[in-house]
């Protein structure tokens, strides 16, 4: 008895603090949260903190123009809320701060990657109007490096983070200087971006002609089911969107890319625990634009698919294979390209030396339509699928591309299960 009484206090505690909660937020509900910039050499983290904290859950925050200073990482949880990002989140310049691994998130599981700025939640819009977003102050960061390597997972900050998103929409979206990715969608459902604006270009005179921007990716998708990106102008040195393992049902439209390697899948395989599950991937309306080859010399593919080897090599974030996946049904219509130097690429030998097993990831019924413009290479379609997972299912039409210098046009298709569309596909590279 004494226990069912006790049962039905809890019980009735419960019933009130879920009104006291159900009050809370309808109180909530029409709160605003407005700030300005605090000005030269203030710290507005605080100031943003507070107001995420105050209107990120049925509220509105407005960051007014202007810029803000943002001294050390932040993570805003939204909930049915409304932020207008009118002004610039300027995240420091002090490079050994965020290295310091305390210093930023690691909730981007795949390559270990750090984050200074996460949002997570559900059923929110960002909105930064195409005169607000993120100041990463890419260059220090590109001089700090120079053209020395760098490692994944070495702790240089994702711009802009999403994860553990639920029915997030953001818009018109500029990040001026990524130092690494510009954007990450993991471990969500439900994304929209329309409107995205990333540029990473160096203007150090010393770097002209190399790429000192290596890994400034326009976006990594990873764990993530129905994301879709619009309009978005991407100006960079690495892989412009990266479809990784466990992207599904992901929708493209209006993307440009300035430089880089294309718009990648991949890479995949990595983790020899791990199976890379890519399905429905539609990629529309895609231009991929060489930039003056002093601050960009890279154009590589238009797309591109890539898996590690069959051996694991060393261990991510950095080296790793062995992983196995299915990347299935892909279409990528109508790309304009202007100077790109293998246009269709597939590859299944990411990091691999010679004698190491063969991949076992597969890709399947990837479908190529409309396709014009130049490439400096005369391989317009290079397919070299694992022999331990032919290719099925691939159809091209209308790829009308055109060798810069006037070369005949190559096409390989090796380990192709089937293809249909290009009628001198030869089974070597020339
Ligand atoms: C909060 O801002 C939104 C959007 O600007 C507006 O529609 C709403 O009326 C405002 N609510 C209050 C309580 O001021
Ligand atoms: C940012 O805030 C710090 C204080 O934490 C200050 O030292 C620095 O000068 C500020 N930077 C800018 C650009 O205002
Ligand atoms: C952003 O902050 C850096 C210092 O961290 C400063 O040098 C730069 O001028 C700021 N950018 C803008 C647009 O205010
Ligand atoms: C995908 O996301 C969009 C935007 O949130 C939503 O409207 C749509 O219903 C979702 N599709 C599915 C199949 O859930
Ligand atoms: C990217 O930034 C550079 C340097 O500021 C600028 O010259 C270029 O026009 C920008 N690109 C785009 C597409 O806005
Ligand atoms: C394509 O996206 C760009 C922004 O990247 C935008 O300026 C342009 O209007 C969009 N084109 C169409 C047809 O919507
Ligand atoms: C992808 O999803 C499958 C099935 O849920 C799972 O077995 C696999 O580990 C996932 N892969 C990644 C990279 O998360
Ligand atoms: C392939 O994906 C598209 C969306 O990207 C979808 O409309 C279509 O139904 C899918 N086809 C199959 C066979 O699943
Ligand atoms: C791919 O799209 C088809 C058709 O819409 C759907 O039946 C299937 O479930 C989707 N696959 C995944 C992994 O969501
Ligand atoms: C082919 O793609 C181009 C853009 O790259 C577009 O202008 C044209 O309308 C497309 N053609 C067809 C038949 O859709
Ligand atoms: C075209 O691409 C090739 C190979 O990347 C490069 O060497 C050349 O400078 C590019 N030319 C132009 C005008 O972009
Ligand atoms: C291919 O493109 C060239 C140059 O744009 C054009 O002259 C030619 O008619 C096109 N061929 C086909 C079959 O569309």
């Amino acid at each position: 008895m004494l226990a069912v009484r006790v049962l039905l206090a809890a019980l009735v505690a419960t019933v009130q603090f879920a009104r006291v909660l159900a009050w809370a937020n309808d109180w909530e509900a029409g709160n605003n949260c407005t700030i300005q910039p605090l000005g030269e050499g203030l710290d507005d983290t605080d100031q943003i903190e507070g107001a995420i904290a105050r209107c990120g859950h049925y509220g509105t925050t407005v960051i007014s123009e202007g810029v803000y200073n943002v001294t050390r990482k932040m993570m805003w949880d939204l909930v049915e809320s409304r932020v207008d990002l009118h002004g610039y989140l300027n995240f420091t310049a002090n490079l050994p701060y965020w290295m310091n691994p305390e210093n930023t998130y690691r909730v981007v599981y795949i390559q270990d990657q750090a984050s200074w700025f996460v949002v997570t939640g559900r059923d929110f819009t960002i909105d930064a109007h195409n005169s607000g977003g993120i100041i990463g102050n890419g260059q220090y960061w590109w001089n700090w490096y120079g053209t020395t390597s760098r490692l994944d997972g070495d702790g240089r900050p994702i711009a802009f983070t999403l994860w553990r998103v639920l029915r997030g929409v953001v818009k018109d979206f500029r990040i001026e200087g990524q130092p690494f990715w510009c954007n990450t969608v993991a471990e969500s459902q439900d994304v929209v971006y329309d409107g995205m604006y990333c540029n990473a270009t160096n203007t150090n005179p010393e770097y002209y002609g190399h790429n000192v921007v290596p890994n400034t990716d326009g976006i990594d998708t990873f764990r993530a089911d129905n994301v879709t990106m619009l309009n978005w102008d991407i100006t960079l040195g690495d892989d412009c969107l990266a479809i990784k393992g466990n992207s599904t049902n992901i929708y493209a439209q209006n993307i440009t890319c300035r430089g880089g390697n294309g718009i990648a899948f991949g890479s995949l395989g990595q983790y020899a625990n791990l199976f890379d599950h890519v399905e429905n991937v539609t990629l529309e309306d895609i231009r991929l634009l060489h930039i003056d080859p002093e601050i960009q010399p890279n154009m590589g593919s238009a797309v591109y698919f890539k898996s590690w080897s069959g051996t694991a090599i060393g261990h991510p974030p950095d080296n790793g294979g062995g992983g196995s996946g299915l990347v299935t049904n892909v279409t990528v219509r109508n790309a304009e390209l202007y100077n790109v130097s293998l246009p269709i690429h597939v590859y299944q030998t990411n990091g691999a030396h010679p004698g190491d097993s063969l991949s076992t990831l597969q890709f399947a019924d990837l479908s190529f339509y409309n396709f014009t413009g130049t490439s400096s290479g005369s391989t317009i379609v290079n397919l070299a699928c694992s022999p331990a997972a032919p290719c099925p299912g691939m159809v091209f039409e209308d790829i009308n591309i055109t060798v810069t210098n006037g070369a005949e046009p190559h096409y390989v298709c090796s380990n192709v299960v089937s293809q249909q569309g290009l009628s001198n596909c030869s089974t070597t590279t020339p």
